[in-house]
């Protein structure tokens, strides 16, 4: 196809997509005099405006004109048991009518905390925050003041939230130089490394300046960058021999790739772990959960001169942790995991036909509950992606395909988050299959 039919197509797509969402145009043209953008986070920015949501049920949500549509974002992966799960509504309501902040401890704080370190595999103590950010933030701060040293190794391509002693070289190209508003000198402490390259790690760690590694137990951006199989037990063994810490950021993988997260399912267990999203069942919150002798550097009684004075507002919400404990409950069997598995499964398998069947140069993988896809990776195997050049996968496709890809895809009932999404336990066949149709449509229109 030439650029120029290519362009009109795009345009094409682009008036449809206005007509659909009118009451969203509306409601942007106030926003942007507002918001920076429009938009209140990063990936919610889209041209020419994003959809405006009134309500969601399910693996349902509704737009401000009406418009129904699946949704594959699943509150940034916080819903795996999608929107409005019945027990979590009513136990939120329930706590609602108690208190939103006592300002002191409650029942609930306990229970919530009895559940994590029930189901995952390194708790045996935990720490609330508000948000993951603040539990990567936390978990740095921990491994430094428990090791006495500073470095702290990171990987390309892997995301732990926006706070300025993570937030470098999470998107290609990974070359690493300091982003705007972060303080020169302040990543010096910050070694960042390509992941699934074991030497290396270990060459670093014996200097003996380092306190920990933090990763995404399943790759960059929940496998969107894949680790080669056996890397993360390569880590513990040679984190242990260097008496380095180990931070498995389960902020996404948390409650999802099995009850006790991935480190349950690989059979790793780290000594530091961040919790969030599926933790709180799409309220706020999440927490940092590990090694007992660590957290306790958070015990206000300690006389340790390690100890970390740690407030924090909205700590253990009661309204979050009833939303949490109703989640972790429903969860703790492995059902909602299992069935929510089982519709990615599908989901991935009938996008890669429909590729395959219109010879595109694109991949189809992802593991659990989440996909991805890839453009410009022909030929690549996905159950061997880590292999491939972490750029070309991380980088999608180029960004007026994705954009062109995501307007059809809204145009045809489904809301992706961009070349990917979450799946939840709600999403059924009739969803699948009508997202495999959407799916076709779009690319027929698209490429
Ligand atoms: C792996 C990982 N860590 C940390 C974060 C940051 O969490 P939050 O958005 O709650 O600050 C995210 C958010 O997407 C994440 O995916």
């Amino acid at each position: 196809m030439t650029s120029d039919v290519v362009k009109r197509k795009h345009t094409d797509l682009i008036n449809q997509y206005r007509s659909k969402f009118p009451t969203s145009e509306v409601l942007y043209r106030r926003a942007v005099n507002t918001f920076p953008s429009g938009v209140t986070h990063v990936s919610r920015y889209m041209k020419p405006f994003p959809i405006y949501v009134d309500r969601a049920q399910g693996s349902r949500k509704w737009d401000v004109d009406g418009n129904e549509l699946i949704d594959y974002w699943m509150g940034h992966g916080s819903l795996l048991l999608g929107h409005r799960h019945p027990t979590m509504i009513e136990a939120v309501a329930k706590q609602l009518r108690r208190s939103t902040h006592p300002g002191a401890c409650h029942e609930l704080e306990v229970r919530w905390a009895e559940l994590v370190i029930e189901m995952v595999p390194c708790a045996e103590r935990v720490r609330f925050t508000s948000s993951g950010t603040e539990a990567t933030h936390m978990a740095l701060r921990l491994a430094r003041a428990f090791t006495g040293r500073d470095k702290v190794v990171k990987f390309e391509g892997h995301f732990h939230g926006w706070h300025s002693g993570l937030a470098v070289c999470t998107d290609p190209p990974f070359e690493q130089q300091t982003p705007p508003g972060i303080p020169r000198g302040e990543l010096d402490n910050l070694v960042i490394l390509p992941p699934n390259d074991i030497e290396q790690v270990d060459e670093v760690l014996s200097a003996g300046d380092v306190a920990c590694v933090i990763l995404e137990p399943t790759g960059g951006s929940f496998g969107q960058g894949p680790l080669k199989p056996g890397f993360l037990a390569e880590l513990r063994d040679v984190t242990r021999k260097h008496d380095v810490l180990l931070i498995f950021d389960e902020v996404i993988t948390g409650f999802r790739c099995a009850p006790g997260g991935a480190q349950e399912h690989f059979g790793v267990t780290p000594d530091l772990t961040t919790l969030g999203k599926i933790l709180v069942g799409g309220l706020p919150g999440a927490a940092v959960t590990g090694r007992a002798e660590i957290i306790d550097l958070l015990s206000s009684s300690s006389h340790d001169e390690r100890r970390i004075s740690h407030a924090g507002t909205y700590n253990a919400n009661p309204v979050s942790a009833a939303a949490g404990i109703a989640t972790l409950e429903f969860i703790k069997g492995g059902k909602p995991i299992r069935k929510a598995n089982e519709a990615a499964e599908r989901l991935r398998k009938g996008m890669a036909d429909i590729v395959a069947k219109r010879g595109l140069d694109w991949v189809v993988f992802g593991d659990f509950s989440f996909f991805h896809m890839a453009a410009g990776a022909a030929g690549a195997d996905p159950s061997r992606l880590w292999e491939f050049n972490q750029e070309v996968v991380k980088k999608g496709a180029d960004k007026d395909t994705i954009h062109a890809f995501r307007c059809g895809m809204l145009v045809h009932g489904v809301d992706l988050s961009g070349l990917r999404g979450w799946v939840s336990s709600e999403h059924t066949v009739e969803d699948v299959d009508r997202t495999l149709d959407a799916f076709g449509k779009t690319l027929r229109i698209l490429v």
